[in-house]
This record gives C-alpha cells, sequence and structure tokens, in this order.
C-alpha cells in the first residue's frame, strides 16, 4: 500500500531550522516544498541541499505559495504566535516549532486556544529524549527497578528559555507525563532578561506532582556543575530516584543507575546528537499524521504542560510561595520577573559560568 507524501514548508533557516529541514528532507515520507527566511542568504545556502523547493522571505507568502501539510518554524522565542496563526490561516495539519512554545502563560494559553480550536496537532522540539542514554534511563525507571519513584531532578547551566522546558519535559517523561499540583520557586539575577531567551540568571523551582512524586528543576548560574561533561550547553543532569535505586542522564556524557538488582553502578555512554534525535522525531511526525492514535511524544498539549510549570515557577518568585494549577491568564511573568528580581549580581555555581553571567 502506497503511503501519503506529507509536505512541508519551514520558516527560520538558522541552526534549527537547518536541522529540522535536513531530517524532513532525509525522510521519504515528507517532501520539503518551501523555505523561508528573512536572510535571503541563508535562504540560497539551504535550498541547494533541499532540492531547491519554493524560497520567500516571508512566512505568509510561502505558505500561500505552498499551502502545506506541515508547517515548522524555528524562529527565535519572540515569534510563536504569530506563527501559530499563520499556519491556522493556511489550514496546515500539523505545526512543528521550537522550545520555548512561547514567552508567557497568556501567549501559551492563546496559542492552544487557536490550535485546538482549529484541529492542528501541534508538536514542540524537545527531541533531546530520543538520544540513547535518555532512552535506557528512562527504560530502567518505567520497569520498576528503581522502586517506587519518589523524585525526578533536572539541572541544565544553560539560561531558563533555553535549557528548562527540555528538563521538565523530560522529568515529567520519567514520571508517568504527571501533572503539577504546585510549584515554588526563586530566581537571581537580571542578566539575561534582556537575552533573545529572557530568563532569570538562576531559576530553581519545587514541583508538586498530582501523583505525590517530587520535582526539583534549576537553570542558570547558580545550577551545580556535571563535571563529567566538558561541554558548558550539556551540563545537564535529568534523572529519578526510588525507594531502591536512581538513574540519571547525562546530556553530554552517557547515563548511570543503581537499581534493586544491579549489585553495583551501572552506566552507558550516549551524547546528545542533533542528527540521531532529530531522525526519530521526524518519523514520528508521519507516524501521527497516518494515525491519530499515535500521538507524538513532543506534542504540544505535553509541552503546554511542561510550559505552564516553568512560567508558574517564575510566578512564585514574585508572589512569593507556593503557586496552584492551572495557572491561567496573569501578569506576563517575564515583565513581573523584571519588575522585582533586584540588581544583585548572581552568584556562581562553578568558575566557568562567569563567562556567561557575570
Ligand atoms: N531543541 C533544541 O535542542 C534547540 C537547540 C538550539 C536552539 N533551539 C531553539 O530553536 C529556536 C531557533 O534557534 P536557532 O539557534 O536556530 O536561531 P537562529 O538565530 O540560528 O535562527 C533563527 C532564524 O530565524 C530567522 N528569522 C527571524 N525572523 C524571521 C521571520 N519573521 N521570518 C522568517 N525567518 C525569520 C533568522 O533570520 C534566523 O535565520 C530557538 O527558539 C531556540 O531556543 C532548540
Amino acid at each position: 500500500m502506497s503511503q501519503t507524501t506529507y509536505t512541508v514548508a519551514i520558516v527560520g533557516m538558522g541552526k534549527r531550522g537547518k536541522h529540522h529541514a535536513d531530517a524532513f528532507h532525509a525522510n521519504s515520507r515528507f517532501q520539503v516544498v518551501g523555505i523561508c527566511d528573512i536572510d535571503a542568504s541563508r535562504l540560497e545556502e539551504a535550498a541547494a541541499s533541499l532540492d531547491n523547493p519554493v524560497t520567500s522571505t516571508d512566512a505568509d507568502d510561502l505558505l500561500s505559495q505552498t499551502k502545506p501539510d506541515v508547517f515548522c518554524f524555528c524562529t527565535l522565542p519572540n515569534l510563536r504566535l504569530e506563527m501559530i496563526k499563520l499556519g491556522v490561516a493556511h489550514g496546515t495539519k500539523l505545526i512543528d516549532c521550537e522550545k520555548p512554545m512561547a514567552l508567557s502563560t497568556n501567549e501559551a494559553v492563546e496559542i492552544m486556544q487557536c490550535v485546538r480550536e482549529a484541529g492542528i496537532k501541534t508538536v514542540v522540539s524537545h527531541q533531546h529524549r530520543y538520544g540513547e542514554h535518555y532512552q535506557k534511563v528512562e527504560e530502567i525507571i518505567a520497569s520498576g527497578a528503581l522502586g517506587r519513584v519518589h523524585t525526578v531532578y533536572g539541572t541544565a547551566t544553560g539560561w531558563m528559555m533555553h535549557m528548562m522546558t527540555h528538563l521538565i519535559d523530560y522529568i515529567r517523561w520519567f514520571n508517568d507525563e504527571a501533572e503539577a499540583e504546585w510549584v515554588m520557586g526563586q530566581a537571581s539575577g537580571r542578566g539575561k532578561l534582556s537575552d533573545a531567551h529572557p530568563s532569570p540568571d538562576y531559576v530553581a523551582g519545587i514541583i508538586q506532582f498530582a501523583n505525590g512524586v517530587r520535582g526539583i528543576v534549576e537553570a542558570g548560574a547558580g545550577a551545580p556543575d556535571v563535571p563529567e561533561v566538558d561541554y558548558w550547553w550539556r551540563k545537564c543532569r535529568i534523572g529519578a530516584q526510588g525507594t531502591e535505586g536512581f538513574a540519571e542522564v547525562l546530556t553530554g556524557g552517557g547515563w548511570r543507575a543503581i537499581t534493586r538488582d544491579s549489585g553495583g553502578v551501572l552506566c552507558g555512554g550516549g551524547c546528545m546528537d542533533y542528527e540521531h534525535d532529530m531522525r526519530p522525531y521526524v518519523q514520528q511526525i508521519a507516524d501521527w499524521l497516518d494515525n491519530p492514535q499515535a500521538v507524538h511524544p513532543c506534542n504540544g498539549e505535553s509541552a503546554f504542560k511542561g510550559f505552564e510549570i516553568m512560567m508558574g515557577i517564575c510566578r512564585s518568585v514574585v508572589a512569593r510561595g507556593q503557586i496552584q494549577f492551572p495557572l491561567g491568564p496573569g501578569e506576563p511573568e517575564l515583565e513581573a520577573l523584571a519588575r522585582v528580581l533586584p540588581d544583585k549580581p548572581v552568584l556562581l555555581s562553578m568558575p566557568e559560568n562567569a563567562e556567561e553571567y557575570l
């Protein structure tokens, strides 16, 4: 039986746009029919390696010309709702976009309203989970070999809007995709509030999941070093502890575990690899389009729950104390943080962080 080929148009031909475009191009279930960037030189370069699809410097124009099944956009975080509205207006079946899904709860809520009303599937790129080391840790946790899981945790030295939705996505995966009941957080440092990924320099949060499991997340200048990993952006440690063991993944340095029956430390390799991780990510987009039951693991509804947790932690910094879910609309979190965070330099967890944060 012949399978449908899904057409794809991609907006933003920077680092990540090219990763998405190359992965769609390499998969026979997709045809890249168009690419867009406001920087025409980036377009020219990318088009040659994608069998010269339609090119445009305007996203609306590209979608009008190509009417794709899949609309992928990989712009910086300041462009989300506007792109979603374009995808809805042009009748796409699925929108694939980069994290973070928005810059505020208000924007994320509006995005979800738009796509739910239009019946459009959404996928948000938390693709690290396809790494063999991430898969191994999830497999150990899901097998029950840790006993009763009571704690899930994630840390990253990169700042919040870059890294924290990744952490939360993977700890929710390690915790049966449980939803949050409440969160509490604290933050420090104003330096990155004006970054293209606007964030406090350091943020830490406690999550009460509905299944009673405790979540702990930290991102930024004060998050602990992962000395086993050299590459700064991959100094992330994400794992679970149970009554009979623990299992954790280091984004740039494999995995390790002690389980009920291991009799010592188990460990293995693996390193975050865009090319490797994008292949199954894109394949599962085809699977979901083929079969509505085959919901993509990085689906937008799940990303929204993770994003809400991150924004709830920011709200806790501003309002103090615990923040109950669901959040609903409110003061945009980054503006609120800019209003309350004192102008004091952030304290570092390791000297290498000075380059980014001081
Ligand atoms: N999932 C991951 O592992 C991962 C890794 C790195 C970055 N990201 C995310 O990917 C997103 C993009 O990051 P990047 O590093 O590729 O950025 P980038 O700056 O390399 O690329 C963004 C591109 O968008 C283009 N652009 C800007 N406005 C546009 C518009 N109106 N229409 C068309 N094109 C436009 C820019 O010219 C640029 O080429 C960010 O949200 C970032 O957080 C995700």
